[in-house]
């Protein structure tokens, strides 16, 4: 049976086994791959895209539980890098292997919608999830704050401008 939901803005229907999860559906049917596949067991945090906005394991989702929803992936958040958090990243250097950076930057998007100046506390407790083998934690939090500080920055300018 077709389900369908919306990915990255479109409408997308699939017909797989209902119990599939979102993650596999991304990356082999979809051939959408730059959500991660660490642990399979909601423990690393790699898979993490938007579901509904709230950041969410698509490696422990039931495709079906996303029926009629919106999933917003890594390849979903800008068309072209511009995100304030994708330049922050590239700003401040934080991925080393790079293979858990998707999850890392959908979470602090996440995050960043709902709280547009997290404190450290903020992004520790809404980052505690997504692990770094690498351990790029420290400038993970720099950039994050520096996506909050260009993202308000840019906020005034606009208002400056009007
Ligand atoms: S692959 Fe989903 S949390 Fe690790
Ligand atoms: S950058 Fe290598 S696991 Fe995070």
């Amino acid at each position: 049976m077709a389900i369908t939901f919306k990915l990255n803005g479109k409408s997308q229907s699939v017909d797989v086994s209902p119990e599939m999860p979102l993650l596999w559906v991304l990356r082999d049917t979809l051939n959408m791959t730059g959500t991660k596949f660490g642990c399979g067991m909601a423990l690393c945090g790699a898979c993490t895209v938007h579901i509904n906005g709230e950041a969410t394991r698509s490696c422990v989702t039931p495709v079906s539980s996303v029926a009629g929803k919106s999933v917003t992936t890594i390849e979903g958040l800008s068309p072209d890098a511009s995100h304030p958090l994708q330049q922050a990243w590239i700003e401040e250097d934080v991925p080393q292997c790079g293979y858990c950076q998707s999850g890392q930057i959908m979470s602090a998007a996440a995050l960043l919608a709902k709280k547009p100046k997290p404190t450290d506390a903020d992004i520790d407790d809404a980052m505690q999830g997504n692990i770094c083998r690498c351990g790029t934690y420290q400038r993970i939090r720099k950039a994050i704050h520096r996506a909050a500080d260009s993202h308000a920055g840019a906020a005034k300018e606009k208002a400056a401008t009007r």
